[in-house]
């Protein structure tokens, strides 16, 4: 068996390490000549853990190989997953389907025998039939069939997420591609991870559905946050509470700073647009999105207030740029908002990021990057923690407090406890957590 991933960004390199790691043989597939060369050299354009060692052992193992030759590797496979970009679209918030088009045209010219088209990029309900039409135009005597086979991956957990998924979803017409997946997937038939076999169009509205719902979940406790802080009660109990109901799930239901990443504000905003257009609006979903866009610069009012209601001429350190841990993704992170609402207030930033400096650079100018934890909150006014990296969650704080002007902490993803701060002497403020008074 052997595939071609077109596209090395974040889904085509973490899938096909893996799939190499299953035994297939698995060509990787980009344009980008540059990225090739670094990937030849085992240099990986991402930070996932584990990724390196697993890229490293599969190309020693011969099973796994880079290109930028896309026909070639497409005519030896039995298999080709697509897994380039899709962007919001300027303007309209729809998915930008130009890269997964152009990947279908090019794929088509270089068809050899019967493939099964894959589509692994998170894609609107009726991408399947475009592509297969595409292909058809393009060739009419191809044999192959177009399959859709969203990924469920977390940045940061993506190696496991891929190796032991709670499901697995392919949309797929014929039992020809059934069988081709079935076998691709083997591996996972043995641990009994449910398979799910569907349509194409009902497995391209999951992967939306499934985002979109996980985005209104921790939207939802969002919101019990703020309404926990009017009421002087506590959203971890309140969570810890309602997640046990089985029915409910205890899994994101962590209040914070709002969802970011790559996938929750674009696939919700492309689901919107889809609903809209299609008749059936989705009211919750539009809503979702309204919310978690206010709530992002809300969280520097949230700073401003803990500052006793100005930042002006204050400098603030801040812990943590990325939009979760264990990623050097900026993609829509909150801190994007944030820090220029700060700097917008009359602050001075300092920051610091475990593996974020270098993508947030491109992102956040007129901010200080500092190289370590305790470095930015030298002299500084307040300490804000925006993204909970495990080395910010046992902080000496001892140390922090000789180190701040003023012992102030903004805990935006609840990792300390209000009660422990206090006895620690420090000023703190959680999301949707009771504030309990220093005694000085
Ligand atoms: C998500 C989906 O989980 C994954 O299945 C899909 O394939 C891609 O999108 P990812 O964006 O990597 O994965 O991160 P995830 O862990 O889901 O977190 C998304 C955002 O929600 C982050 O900003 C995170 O901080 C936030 N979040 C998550 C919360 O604020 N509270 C929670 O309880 C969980």
């Amino acid at each position: 068996m052997r595939i071609a991933m077109i596209g090395t960004g974040y889904v085509g390199l973490v899938s096909g390490a893996c799939f190499s790691e299953f035994g297939v043989h698995v060509t990787c597939v980009d344009k980008d000549a540059g990225k090739i060369e670094r990937l030849h050299k085992g240099e990986i354009p991402i930070y996932e853990p584990g990724l390196d060692k697993l890229v490293e052992q599969n190309v020693k193992a011969g099973r796994l190989t880079f290109t930028t030759d896309l026909k070639a590797a497409v005519a030896e496979a039995d298999c080709v997953f697509i897994a380039v970009g899709t962007p919001s679209r300027r303007g309209d918030g729809h998915a930008d389907l130009s890269y997964v088009y152009a990947a279908a045209k090019e794929i088509a010219e270089s068809l050899t025998g019967y493939t099964v088209v894959v589509t692994k990029s998170t894609v609107p309900v009726g991408t399947g039939r475009a592509v297969e039409k595409i292909i058809r135009e393009t060739r009419p005597d191809a044999e192959f069939d177009v399959v859709s086979n969203p990924e469920f991956l977390r940045e940061g957990s993506a190696i496991n997420d891929f190796m032991r998924p709670d499901r697995v979803v392919i949309g797929a017409r014929t039992d020809a591609a059934k069988e081709v997946m079935k076998q691709l997937y083997r591996p996972l038939y043995l641990i009994e991870t449910p398979i799910v076999f569907t349509t194409v169009e009902t497995s391209e509205l999951i992967k939306y559905a499934a985002n979109t719902f996980l985005a209104a979940k921790i939207t939802f406790i969002n919101e019990i946050a703020d309404l926990c802080e009017k009421l002087g009660t506590d959203v971890h109990d309140v969570a810890k509470g309602i997640g046990l109901d089985g029915r409910i799930g205890k899994k994101f239901l962590h209040a914070g700073p709002g969802y970011g990443g790559s996938c929750f504000p674009k696939d919700t905003l492309a689901l919107v647009r889809t609903a809209q257009e299609a008749g059936a609006p989705l009211r919750i979903i539009e809503t979702v999105v309204d919310i978690n866009d206010k709530r992002k610069r809300a969280m520097a009012d949230k700073i401003i207030a803990a500052c006793g209601g100005s930042v002006q001429g204050k400098t603030i350190a801040i812990l943590g740029l990325t939009f979760k841990p264990n990623t050097d993704d900026m993609r829509d992170s909150p801190s994007l908002d944030i820090v220029p609402a700060l700097i917008d207030a009359g602050a001075t930033v300092k920051a610091y990021d475990p593996e974020g400096a270098h993508e947030a650079q491109k992102l956040l100018s007129g901010i200080t990057y500092g190289n370590s934890t305790y470095e930015v909150m030298e002299g500084a006014d307040a300490l804000v923690l925006i993204t909970e990296w495990n080395e910010f969650r046992a902080l000496d704080f001892n140390k922090v407090k000789s180190l701040l002007k003023s012992p102030i902490l903004v805990d935006l993803r609840n990792v300390y406890e209000p009660e422990t701060m206090a006895k620690a002497g420090i000023h703190y403020t959680g999301v949707g957590r009771p504030s309990i008074a220093v005694k000085e």
